[in-house]
């Protein structure tokens, strides 16, 4: 019978061509993690001989656990030399074996014979007890061993989690991966996933986008605001562009470029590894295109330079670099600009009348992911950045370009008083508030 050529979705290549300690892949229902977890072990079993432990929290039979997806795909593929056995699966050729376990089944004496596995395969890993870990780690101690975690999270603190994902060392890698990430996802699961959006967004971020269930409400943005928000119902407005730029800092970060016209975000713009002159270039093109009333730039680390490369082409009056650190319009009630943009933020989200985002998983995770937190004055103060980091592991470069469109209010034309800050009209307050500013030359 003809072989059937292996398809391992790219994301998962660290897999097989990576060579660490831990690798963790998180995410929601129907990613193709268990398809790739599967296929990537087989290949390597058919390559050496190697002693894979493919263990769960609870195995009550051998049916539970992923020993009938081996077997399917070894059928699938037409692989002649697996052998299932009732236990275990072996490679008659190179002598690979494949065995199965719940950690709340072995004992001290069953767990001795893991010290020879060379990957271990921890299933369904957010069941895995604190106590299960800390026996399986250890035990798991050939030279150049590797663990491999597949998990769909539970909660914030699920054990394996704390363990190793909250402060990953430089021996871990860890990668979320959802079912839009797989070429394989099966219609049928797109459409519950697309059903689930429209009536739950909290489930859904859960089942779906690998979310862990929120305990508590702490969050700044609710997902039901967010969820309205995608919606497509406006596609023009008449408002003044503003244009908000978060400039990537580390290595994985994005540059996002975010435009917004009064009550309608219509795009964002993500960009990786651009260097200060091209992200300046970029913005100038923007500037010549679309005429913003005004750009507001993440000042931080490289945002001045791309700030002096503007000013210096002559748009010193359109561009503007934001301090997140710094003051408030509004010290009352923001602690800082960051807490004051992101305020914004969430009132023109909630605010009643139609509101329009563009549909982008990242920026709807960055928008709920902020959590609350206020100072002594009882002032908005958001967690702090590297804390958003640490649970999406990434930054929320996308809610920070939408954000910073809210760092001042923008005239077209001052003596038409259209603002484009909140909700596109102006209260007396705002005006106030902004006739003070012009007077004091704040900006
Ligand atoms: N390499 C592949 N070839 C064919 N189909 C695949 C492949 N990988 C995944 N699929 C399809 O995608 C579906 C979801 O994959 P999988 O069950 O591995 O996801 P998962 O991330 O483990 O999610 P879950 O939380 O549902 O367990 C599978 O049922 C299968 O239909
Ligand atoms: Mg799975």
């Amino acid at each position: 019978m003809k072989q059937v050529e292996v398809q391992i979705p790219e994301i998962f290549n660290p897999l097989l061509q990576t060579k660490i300690r831990y690798k963790l892949f998180y995410g929601g229902r129907g990613g193709g993690k268990s398809y790739a977890f599967a296929d990537s072990l087989l290949l390597k079993a058919r390559e050496n001989n190697i002693y894979v432990l493919c263990i769960r929290e609870v195995q009550d039979s051998i049916k539970e656990s992923v020993y009938k997806l081996l077997g399917d795909r070894i059928k699938h593929y037409n692989f002649t030399d697996f052998r299932v056995k009732a236990d275990s699966i072996e490679n008659m050729v190179t002598g690979s074996k494949f065995v199965f376990k719940g950690m709340q089944d072995t004992n001290n004496m069953n767990i001795k014979s893991f010290e020879g596995v060379d990957i271990c395969w921890i299933e369904e890993a957010q069941k895995l007890s604190a106590k299960s870990w800390e026996i399986l780690d250890p035990t798991i101690r050939k030279e150049g061993s590797e663990i491999w975690i597949s998990m769909n999270r539970e909660e914030e603190r699920d054990p394996i989690w704390k363990a190793i994902a909250v402060n990953p060392d430089d021996r871990t890698f860890i990668c979320r991966v959802n079912y839009t990430d797989n070429p394989f996802c099966p219609d049928e699961l797109k459409y519950q996933a697309e059903k689930c959006q429209k009536e739950n967004y909290d489930d859904y971020c859960h089942i779906w986008l690998g979310e862990p269930r929120i305990l508590g409400n702490k969050r700044l943005i609710s997902t039901v605001d967010v969820h309205r928000a995608q919606e497509p119902k406006i596609d023009k407005s008449d408002s003044p562009l503003v244009v908000g730029v978060d400039i990537a800092r580390e290595g994985d970060d994005k540059t996002a470029i975010c435009f917004r016209r009064g009550r309608w975000q219509y795009r964002l713009d993500k960009y990786t590894k651009l260097d200060t002159v091209e992200v300046a270039n970029i913005l100038t093109n923007i500037i010549k295109e679309h005429k913003p009333a005004r750009i507001f730039l993440d000042a931080g680390l490289n945002g001045y330079g791309v700030y002096d490369i503007l000013s210096a082409r002559g748009y010193g009056n359109v561009a503007k670099a934001i301090n997140f650190g710094g003051q408030a319009i509004n010290k009352d009630r923001y602690a800082n600009k960051r807490a004051e943009m992101w305020g914004e933020l969430r009132d023109w989200l909630h605010q009643e009348a139609p509101v329009q985002i563009v549909s982008d998983d990242d920026l709807a995770e960055d928008l709920v992911s902020v959590e609350i937190k206020h100072d002594k004055d009882g002032r908005l103060l958001l967690e702090k950045k590297e804390d958003v980091k640490k649970r999406i592991k990434r930054s929320p470069d996308s809610g920070d370009a939408l954000a910073l469109t809210f760092a001042e209010p923008v005239y077209e034309n001052r003596k038409e008083n259209v603002s484009t800050f909140g909700n596109g009209n102006v209260s007396l307050e705002q005006l106030y508030r902004d006739e003070m500013m012009t007077n004091s030359n704040t900006w």
